[in-house]
């Protein structure tokens, strides 16, 4: 990636959250996404076929950009650098998950939800963070509120966003890109439903709206 990744995730607008059963499926999944024109995706490390579905996208879909999820320890951080992971994204603030993340100079999108977490993140030099339950942690009208002193902080908000929310979440200029499951469910991805995913991701790709710029861009590293 040469962008930097906040600039990626402004790009695209959402990620793909999946977690994926059978390794045997990311390929699929992976085309489907580049084909609907959401080449972004982010594996969480929920199943045991995570690594090797990132290793395989990597190695398969080099049109696709690879995150992984739910990285909450160094070893999984490990395994997802190792694998080839674009970048990462944990649901809060863990310094030995940033702190390998870094070492292996991969990208990463540490979670706050406050403003004391903003700031311990912050301080470490972050400001792009995933904004994690998005919904239950006041949704629209906290994260809006958290931008107003944040100036520099944008957000990836995860959780609770489905269809019908994602252009409002959107609107709002301190968010780079939503994360959701709703594109490509578990149960979709294990039985090859690979045009209704690709039908959701064309939906979701089209719903940013146009010229909607915040702050500056960071490499976040
Ligand atoms: C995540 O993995 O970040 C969230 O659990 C996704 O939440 P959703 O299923 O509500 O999209």
């Amino acid at each position: 990636m040469s962008e930097s990744l906040e600039a990626v995730l402004r790009h695209h607008g959402v990620v793909p959250v999946v977690e994926i059963v059978d390794a045997a499926t990311a390929i699929g999944l992976g085309r489907a996404l580049v084909a609907a024109g959401l080449p972004i995706v982010e594996v969480t490390y929920r199943t045991d076929a995570a690594e090797e579905s990132i290793r395989r996208l990597r190695a398969e879909v080099p049109e696709l950009i690879v995150g992984a999820g739910t990285v909450l320890d160094p070893s999984t951080a490990r395994s997802a650098t190792a694998a080839g992971a674009h970048f990462l994204v944990s649901p809060g603030y863990n310094p030995a998950v940033v702190a390998e993340a870094r070492d292996a100079g991969v990208g990463i999108v540490p979670g706050a939800v406050t403003p004391s977490e903003i700031e311990r993140a912050r301080e470490a030099g972050f400001t792009l963070l995933k904004f994690f339950p998005a919904t239950a942690s006041g949704g629209i009208p906290m994260v809006s509120a958290l931008a107003g002193p944040y100036r520099d902080v944008s957000f990836m908000p995860t959780g609770g966003i489905r269809p019908d929310t994602l252009a409002d979440w959107l609107a709002v200029p301190a968010v780079a890109a939503c994360g959701g499951t709703w594109i490509a469910p578990r149960d979709d991805i294990a039985a090859g439903r690979f045009d209704e995913i690709a039908d959701r991701a064309r939906a979701a790709a089209g719903t940013r709206l146009p010229a909607t710029t915040h702050n500056s861009d960071h490499s976040q590293r």
